[in-house]
């Protein structure tokens, strides 16, 4: 095999998308599931597209990056390291969704209904400190999403992936709130 195909096939493994300078090193576990179930698929399903999810992560940091870029080169660069981190979680709870038996499609199926994953999720923010304000908020939130779902799922492979997400989102909240103690002091 030539090198360049070689690096490209790790390149797209796994592990290398998210060997970044925001990201945590510790290892995430394989996504697994001990059985099919809908109703734990329709708790991640809230995770992965619902208004507070890995979905309007990814689109709010990606548009605060581009926000950023002229003028706060460091926090462009924060959000956009930040935003594929999240990127990486999607793919893990899409994963463990198909396992437990649903198609992930980007909505969320609470009551059974259908509510696809929309762009007005996003707080797009009109300055530099309103961005960072509602980043922090919507790591706090993710987390308390989480360990909500992580205390209704009777599963210890998903525990354990929540578990690690979870991590990965205390750091993000951690960095979001350094960052805004640098260019929002007094910030509450
Ligand atoms: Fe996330
Ligand atoms: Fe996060």
């Amino acid at each position: 095999m030539c090198d360049d195909i070689k690096n490209k096939s790790l390149s797209i493994s796994g592990a290398e998308h998210v060997n970044r300078w925001c990201a945590l090193p510790a290892p995430y576990p394989e996504p697994r599931v001990v059985r099919p179930n809908h109703y734990y698929a329709m708790l991640i399903l809230e995770d992965y597209a619902g208004a507070v999810s890995e979905m309007t992560a990814i689109n709010q940091y990606f548009y605060h990056y581009l926000t950023f870029e002229e003028k706060y080169e460091d926090l462009a660069e924060l959000e956009e390291c930040i935003s594929i981190i999240e990127m990486h979680h999607l793919e893990l709870l899409g994963e463990t969704i198909r396992m437990l038996g649903v198609e992930p499609e980007y909505r969320t199926l609470t009551h059974n209904q259908p509510v696809y994953w929309n762009a007005s999720f996003v707080y797009y923010g009109q300055n530099i400190c309103d961005r960072l304000a509602s980043d922090i908020a919507a790591e706090k939130m993710a987390i308390r999403n989480y360990r909500m779902h992580q205390q209704m799922i009777d599963d210890p492979y998903i525990k354990e992936l929540l578990e690690r997400i979870i991590m990965d989102e205390q750091h993000h909240l951690q960095l979001f709130t350094s960052y805004a103690q640098k260019y929002c002091p007094g910030m509450k």
